[in-house]
């Protein structure tokens, strides 16, 4: 167990100092409505706030609205004023991120921050700054922005066991993958319009090749299975390799495709209990709760022993959204500061080793062009039955010189399903192996 320093808080008499750093979409919007709102917040809070300063990186850049006295761009010297108690990081990145969020915690300030890759990759030497110090590391808006799944994972389920997390944690890619469903559009077409419209980057490969995602999803299996659990441990896919096609035809079967962050605790083979989390396309059956999530819209489900299946659904991303989780932990840091004690940090005492992935057991969609002659079906049945992989559904549509054989598997395991996949593309009889899609929630 991990000793930690004690705060006896420091009373309302005293305001609590606060330190922005970052005036990006998030920063400008968290100083607008905490200025905004200050009585209120101040009246939760049970004591006075005030805005020490506001660090940016470039003061030459206009700022309207805000009191030019509160900037500068020494983020070191703000956060290791006395009269700053409370550091608000919102300038995304890892390493500048860290140097100044860690700095923040072992001179004895509480940290609130949106910045998931950080937290997914710093969060045992983040944690520990914070227990030395006795201060407060919340990371609410780091997870699906305004909706509220790091609190419920820490404090709500505390009591409870968690068995799996299943989210759509990325905005942009759900409404990349809606879109196509709902227009039949292309991949490329809707990436563009992603980005035209600003959900996505100029540069999308941090949403679309799954890693935004795979962030979100280490947070969430850390708090999930008291287990620490970084960006490096999530096998991540993105969705660059979906078509149309691939989205038509789940459709036509009674299926939609999400990009999923799955976190789950199971027993492997060996008979440990381990954990895995996993970031890629999946299919799920249209009556799903998650398959009803469209657009930019963010949801995780969460099945806990004795809570049964919960789900949290709302705005994944955005300034304002963002905004609503970053001063909902300001709040609870501030509080603290006043009334003394802390919110509940890390828990990683049940320390579960990370699953190897070839264990992971989950259900899979194979899309193949083979050869219709005779006998090619029992090939390929035979195939995925000497690799102990049992079929569920076998679909074959004409296509005159070859046939689309479509395989839907039982639960088998990513090593058994990577072999045979192997395998098929030696076969002869089998010209192409189109698409292999997971498949989850039946
Ligand atoms: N780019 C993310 C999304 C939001 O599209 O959901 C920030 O994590």
């Amino acid at each position: 167990m991990t000793k930690t320093t004690y705060n006896p808080g420091k009373g309302p008499d005293v305001p609590v100092g606060i330190a922005i750093l970052g005036q990006g979409t998030v920063g400008r919007e968290v100083l607008r409505i905490l200025m905004a709102n200050k009585d209120s917040l101040e009246h939760r809070v049970g004591g006075k706030l005030e805005v020490r300063g506001v660090a940016v990186g470039d003061l030459s850049k206009p700022r309207a609205g805000v009191d030019q006295s509160l900037l500068t761009d020494d983020a070191m010297e703000l956060i290791h004023r006395d009269d700053v108690d409370i550091v608000v990081e919102v300038i995304g990145g890892i390493e500048y991120p860290r140097e100044v969020v860690l700095a923040a915690l072992r001179a004895g300030k509480s940290v609130v921050t949106a910045n998931k890759a950080l937290v997914a990759a710093h969060s045992a030497e983040l944690a520990e700054a914070a227990d030395a110090a006795g201060v407060d590391l919340y990371f609410e808006a780091a997870v699906a922005a305004a909706i509220p799944v790091v609190g419920p994972l820490r404090r709500s389920l505390a009591g409870d066991q968690v068995v799996s997390v299943a989210g759509i944690v990325n905005g942009t890619t759900n409404f990349i993958l809606d879109a196509m469903e709902t227009t039949g559009a292309s991949y490329e077409d809707m990436v563009q319009q992603a980005i035209d419209l600003g959900y996505a980057e100029a540069d999308p490969s941090a949403d679309v090749d799954g890693h935004d995602a795979a962030s979100k999803a280490a947070i969430l299996a850390s708090l999930a299975f008291h287990t620490r659990v970084t960006k490096d441990d999530v096998y991540c896919e993105g969705i660059s390799k979906i078509t149309s096609d691939d989205i038509q035809a789940a459709k036509a079967a009674g299926y939609t495709i999400k990009l999923l962050a799955l976190c789950e605790r199971f027993i492997n083979p060996q008979g440990e209990e381990v954990i895995s989390a996993r970031v890629h396309p999946t299919l799920i059956p249209r009556d799903h709760p998650l398959a009803s999530v469209n657009k930019s819209f963010n949801a995780i489900f969460v099945e806990a022993e004795a809570a049964g299946r919960l789900m949290f659904y709302g705005n994944g991303a955005g300034g304002a959204p963002t905004t609503s989780a970053v001063l909902g932990d300001l709040v609870g840091a501030a509080r603290n500061k006043v009334h003394g004690g802390r919110a509940p940090g890390e828990s990683t005492y049940a320390n579960l080793p990370i699953a190897d992935f070839g264990d992971v057991q989950t259900r899979y969609h194979v899309d193949m062009q083979v050869v219709d002659r005779l006998g090619v079906l029992a090939e390929v049945a035979a195939l995925f039955s000497a690799n102990d992989i049992s079929l569920r559904t076998v679909r074959q549509e004409d296509k005159g010189e070859t046939a689309r054989l479509v395989v839907v598997t039982h639960a088998a395991r990513e090593a058994d399903l990577a072999r045979t996949v192997e395998k098929l593309q030696e076969l002869d009889a089998v010209k192409e192996v189109t698409s292999v899609i997971r498949l989850e929630g039946e």
